[in-house]
């Protein structure tokens, strides 16, 4: 019998990657997600990805009544995956309670359900925004934490020490919080994707939609930063090596003798990209010139960041595959057919 994995937020961007990866390695995988940041057709396009029929269960995680449901209906679960969690960093900010209420509040939930029903395993979906601006690079997971620029960083934060206090106390739990640097891409096929609601935060999906022509024109947030070309520095994962790294952490658990453990590990590729350099190479990938302005800087943003990913190859033995290239043309094509779907 397969091993039944619970995926919270497994109907967005990084969950729904992983959720087919996991399906890929023999798993049983089922979908929890209240799909405030996720479209149901996700769940149309991952049946037709995976040729099967998807278990998902809608509802907020953050409800313990629903989650004793949840897990009451699945039985013998060997594993969580807790991607559920508000992620817009200026929208926390604004909103710093909605923020630290669902993010922290459904970790606090997880945790009470999986001492009480006995699941052993967990994989956290932490970033590197916990490094902040970092005094030595690559960064490696003893690099200092940062004071937290912002409420959604703090949650990661304080989600890690939630994790590792539980840990520390003997629950049966052995966890994995797993630090992604900067997430791209887009599954081959083209049929799932990153979905954002509104303009985009983040660099890649707003490069693809003004190439779409859904945007005018690209930002780009300063260019006098003390780096190669003056414009930021960031390490660029595709999403579905990122998601074979939750499958890796999974796997490397469940081989554990101990009751308890946890652990944190970096996933990135190791390399830092350039804004310019993301432009040049989308250019390049779609053969078409990219609408951008230099602009200025963005408040709270680091100049370089990238990780030294030995851990993650030493420990759980995953390494990042696929290129900046391959992430770009994934997430052009992803576009192209969100854009094709939008003229049916
Ligand atoms: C951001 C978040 C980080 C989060 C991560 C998830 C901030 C300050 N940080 O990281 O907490 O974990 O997303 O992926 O928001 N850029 C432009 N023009 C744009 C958009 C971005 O020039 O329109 C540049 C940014 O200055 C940055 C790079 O592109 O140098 C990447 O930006 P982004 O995708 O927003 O990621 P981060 O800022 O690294």
């Amino acid at each position: 019998m397969s091993k039944k994995i619970l995926v919270l937020g497994g109907a967005g961007y990084i969950g729904s990657h992983t959720y087919v990866e996991l399906l890929e390695s023999g798993y049983d995988p089922a979908i929890v997600d209240d799909f405030s940041n996720a479209e149901h057709k996700v769940i149309e396009r991952l049946k037709a990805l995976t040729q099967r029929d998807v278990r998902f269960y809608e509802g907020d995680c953050n409800d313990a009544a629903f989650m004793e449901k949840v897990i009451g209906t699945e039985g013998d679960v060997h594993a969580v995956i807790h991607f559920a969690a508000f992620k817009a960093v200026g929208e926390s900010v604004e909103k710093p309670l909605k923020y630290y209420e669902n993010n922290i509040g459904s970790l606090l939930v997880l945790l009470n359900k999986m001492t009480a029903h006995q699941i052993p395993h967990l994989v956290f979906s932490s970033s590197c925004t916990v490094y902040g601006e970092p005094d030595k690079l690559p960064v490696t997971e003893s690099t200092p934490r940062k004071p937290a620029e912002s409420p959604y960083g703090n949650t990661k934060q304080i989600c890690e020490d939630i994790i590792a206090d539980c840990v520390r106390s003997k629950a049966a739990i052995k966890a994995i919080a797993l630090r992604y640097f900067n997430p791209m891409g887009a599954h081959p096929s083209g049929l799932i994707g990153e979905l954002p609601i509104g303009a985009p935060n983040n660099l890649v999906p707003f490069v693809t939609q003004v190439a779409a022509g859904v945007r005018e024109k690209l930002t780009v947030f300063g260019n006098d930063y003390p780096t190669p070309d003056g414009t930021c520095v960031r390490d660029y994962i595709h999403v579905v090596d990122l998601a074979k790294a939750h499958v890796k952490a999974l796997e490397h658990l469940s081989h554990l003798n101990e009751s308890n453990h946890y652990d944190i590990i970096n996933i990135g590729t190791g390399e830092g990209n350039s804004v310019m350099e993301v432009i040049k190479t989308f250019e390049k990938v779609s053969g078409q010139p990219l609408n951008y302005v230099i602009g200025p800087k963005r408040d709270g943003d680091v100049e370089t960041v990238y990780a030294n990913a030995d851990k993650a190859k030493q420990v759980i033995g995953w390494t990042s595959e696929l290129t900046l290239e391959d992430g770009l043309r994934d997430a052009w094509r992803w576009q192209q057919s969100l854009k094709e779907e939008d003229s049916q």
